[in-house]
């Protein structure tokens, strides 16, 4: 009988299709009021010597039940799984996501290579307001009133309120006086971002970007300045040998002061970048005069430092071959479509800046 049993709690154990079913059959051979617990709940009405032999057999037909259920659930558990890796299989070799439509300026392009490329040297990245004050775009560094420098900047004034003189920032260099009055050395910055002058002709637009770089130690000098700006040059252009060529040149806020050519060929009225004997202008730097350090709240006898400053556009142009300053902010489809960079290449310099 317990044999007849046997064979029919099995074939329902083996017919259950999923964890569900099986669980209803463990409930009905096993569970309270199961049959097989029926059946030992019967055995306190026979005789010692039956009791032991049936309960002998009914337990050994519960282990054997309980084994066959554990084994079904894990046959359950593998074709479920099995299934599901089925359904959800992907084809690795697809490429990862369609690509976007959409492209990064050659702006914000430039600028992520810049950063990538700086931060790998221990620089972060500092802000400071478009809308500034006479202080930190003039005065706090080394232009004093009246001083001929300012003219060239070509400044637009906010309307007079009586107050601070406002203005739209001519150069990103203001960010340099605000990150050394609320940092103390040393300082490591870099600042990019967007600048303003009057002007507008082929290599001139009113609004444009700068990156402007600060480092501020107790030996910091020269020789620290070339070679940041040598490594920089080499690999913002990819140009391993790329020769830079310091020239004395003046600002207020640095003394010294030199800019800094790259070396180029334009033979056949094409631009190229490398040692050919022709040099390019890119930017202007120097080691930052003592009474900026001052005006800035930091003892000129204990630190010194350098700066830079360097035109974003331009060199964008000089990298993508862009020959329009004024084609940046036509906000054009098809220019951004032909000069602009797919959003998942994001530039590093493990992966590579462009490609
Ligand atoms: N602020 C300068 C400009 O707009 C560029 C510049 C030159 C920045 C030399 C600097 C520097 O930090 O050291 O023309």
């Amino acid at each position: 009988m317990l044999d007849a049993l046997k064979d029919e709690l099995l074939s329902q154990v083996n017919a259950a299709g999923d964890l569900a079913a099986l669980e209803e059959v463990r409930v009905t051979a096993l569970g309270k009021k199961g049959r097989i617990t029926g059946f030992m709940k019967e055995l306190g009405g026979l005789s010692p010597d039956e009791r032991r032999e049936r309960g002998q057999q009914l337990n050994a037909l519960k282990d054997e039940i309980g084994a066959a259920i554990d084994a079904r659930k894990a046959d359950l558990a593998r074709a479920h799984l099995e299934a599901r890796l089925k359904a959800e299989r992907i084809d690795v070799t697809l490429p990862v996501r369609p690509e976007t439509e959409g492209r990064i300026h050659p702006i914000s392009q430039t600028i992520d290579e810049m950063v990538a490329i700086f931060a790998e040297m221990g620089f972060s990245v500092a802000e400071g307001p478009d809308v500034e004050d006479d202080f930190h775009n003039f005065t706090a560094l080394n232009f004093p009133p009246g001083h001929p420098a300012r003219d060239m900047h070509d400044t637009f004034y906010l309307p007079d309120n009586g107050d601070k003189k406002m203005l739209l920032r001519t150069h990103t260099s203001p960010v340099q006086v605000r990150t050394m009055l609320n940092k103390k050395p040393p300082i490591r910055i870099i600042a990019p971002g967007r600048t303003y002058r009057s002007d507008y002709d082929m290599t001139h637009t009113p609004m444009f970007h700068q990156i402007e770089g600060l480092v501020i130690d107790e030996a910091t000098n020269m020789g620290h300045l070339k070679g940041c700006l040598i490594e920089f040059c080499r690999a913002f252009f990819d140009v391993d040998d790329l020769p830079l060529r310091f020239r004395p040149s003046f600002f207020p806020f640095t003394e010294p002061s030199a800019e800094v050519d790259i070396g180029c060929s334009r033979k056949g009225g094409e631009l190229k970048l490398g040692n050919y004997g022709d040099w390019l202008e890119i930017l202007g730097c120097g080691m930052v005069h003592p009474n900026v350090l001052e005006a800035c709240g930091i003892d000129s006898t204990k630190y010194q430092g350098f700066a830079f400053g360097m035109g974003i556009e331009r060199v964008a142009m000089l990298k993508y071959g862009i020959p329009d300053l004024r084609t940046f902010f036509e906000a054009d489809l098809r220019w951004l479509k032909h000069y602009g960079f797919v959003p998942l290449d994001v530039p590093s310099m493990a992966q590579g800046l462009t490609r």
